[in-house]
């Protein structure tokens, strides 16, 4: 066989503006390239204890059962519906997304029944729907997208939601992949028994260890399983003994994810978790104005606009691909596609964590304009930077 002759890696200077990843701070790419210890050192176990806490902080809970999980994003979303699912169970999702859908075949595969309640993409759902899904299913458990990066819509009535789950003796799943450390979530106050979120979105820092935490009535329920939990690496009651008090070997850590981790938590301490979702809420207002002033419509509507995901309507009989392609090719600036029922309909913008921040959104904003002019479409783009500079 013959050696590959492979160059050195020097992958282009991007500004992530999609949906994910986002631009990564400086400290935490610096903190990735400090020496690995191993996964059981003393020393290690300290920076366990750290991240741990700085994520019960941005999760805003007192639960001990608060972990990074080994993975992306869908890891912890697994851990959670794997763990809370046993065969026979109900468990109602949301119809309003992408990935709702994710949910229920993560739901299928633990052995459980997955039942929807519906509303239409790019619109939350309603409680009154949710109470009546709950009356006709008598579901074990719920799940939902508090922030949902297929449509950029933020589910409002939280506490509504989680209330109506716990009068009908259900638990309550929260995807907060799009929303931790980029929008309001306060799991203790809302009532919210499992929230999963990953690190790539709002937290600005590279995916590979995954938030997620538990209620104690949600770790009730896992340890009072009358069967073991199909997955064997996601299982709590093995994964606690590394994360828990005793600290013992169930898998070996990814020690510079959860490096990087810290420090992108780290982060948000400094700022303050209330300053950082102001922040997002300001800087991606500015987009919004900007978009607005150039002469196109964001997709939401305001009570469930979310700020870390703004899907913008694109003009009829515009190529959404050649938009995408012009931004990426001649200014370095990545945007995405809609998904689904919204596919060739939405541009995807991201302004998550590290990304959101004025400069960012003023250049997009010139890009897009120009993106939009070579496709022939009528914009000020002139307005849309003017707009928003005076936002920020
Ligand atoms: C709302 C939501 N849930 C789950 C996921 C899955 O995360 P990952 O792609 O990191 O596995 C994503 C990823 O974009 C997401 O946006």
């Amino acid at each position: 066989m013959e050696q590959p002759d492979v160059s050195e890696l020097t992958p282009p200077q991007r500004t992530l503006m999609g949906p994910g990843p986002s631009d990564v701070h400086p400290r935490v790419l610096r903190a990735m390239s400090t020496p690995l210890v191993g996964h059981l050192d003393p020393a290690f176990v300290d920076i366990m204890d750290e991240v741990q806490e700085l994520l019960r902080y941005t999760f805003q809970t007192d639960n001990d059962w608060t972990i990074p999980v080994s993975g992306t994003g869908s890891a912890s979303m697994e851990t959670a519906f794997a763990n809370l699912t046993e065969p026979g169970d109900t468990v109602l999702v949301p119809g309003n997304g992408y990935f709702g859908e994710r949910m229920a075949s993560m739901v299928r595969r633990a052995g459980g029944e997955p039942v929807f309640v519906d509303a239409p993409w790019g619109e939350p759902l309603d409680p009154d729907d949710v109470a009546v899904a709950f009356d006709r299913h008598q579901p074990d458990l719920f799940g939902f997208v508090h922030a949902e990066t297929s449509t950029g819509v933020l589910q409002p009535d939280v506490p509504e939601l989680t209330t109506i789950a716990h009068e009908h003796d259900a638990l309550v799943v929260a995807d907060c992949v799009t929303s931790l450390g980029g929008v309001a979530l306060r799991v203790d106050e809302w009532d919210v028994d499992v929230a999963y979120s990953g690190p790539q979105k709002c937290l600005s820092c590279p995916p590979g260890a995954s938030p997620l935490t538990l209620s104690d009535a949600a770790v009730e329920r896992v340890f009072d399983r009358e069967t073991p939990v199909r997955s064997w690496y996601l299982d709590l009651t093995e994964l606690g003994g590394y994360w828990g008090e005793e600290r013992t070997y169930h898998h070996t850590a990814p020690i510079t994810n959860v490096y990087a981790l810290r420090e992108a938590l780290r982060l948000v301490a400094e700022e303050g978790i209330e300053q950082r979702w102001e922040r997002h809420e300001r800087v991606a207002g500015a987009l919004r104005a900007g978009v607005e002033s150039m002469g196109l419509e964001l997709e939401p509507e305001p009570e469930c606009w979310l700020p870390s995901l703004n899907a913008v309507r694109l003009p009829e009989n515009v190529d959404d691909s050649a938009v995408i392609d012009h931004l990426l090719s001649v200014y370095d600036i990545e945007v995405a596609s809609g998904l689904g029922d919204l596919a060739g309909e939405i541009l995807r913008i991201g302004c998550m964590g590290y990304s959101a921040r004025p400069t960012n959104v003023v250049s997009l904003l010139a890009a897009l304009g120009d993106a939009l002019e070579a496709q022939h479409v009528d914009v000020d783009a002139r307005a849309g930077v003017g707009a928003a500079m005076e936002r920020l």
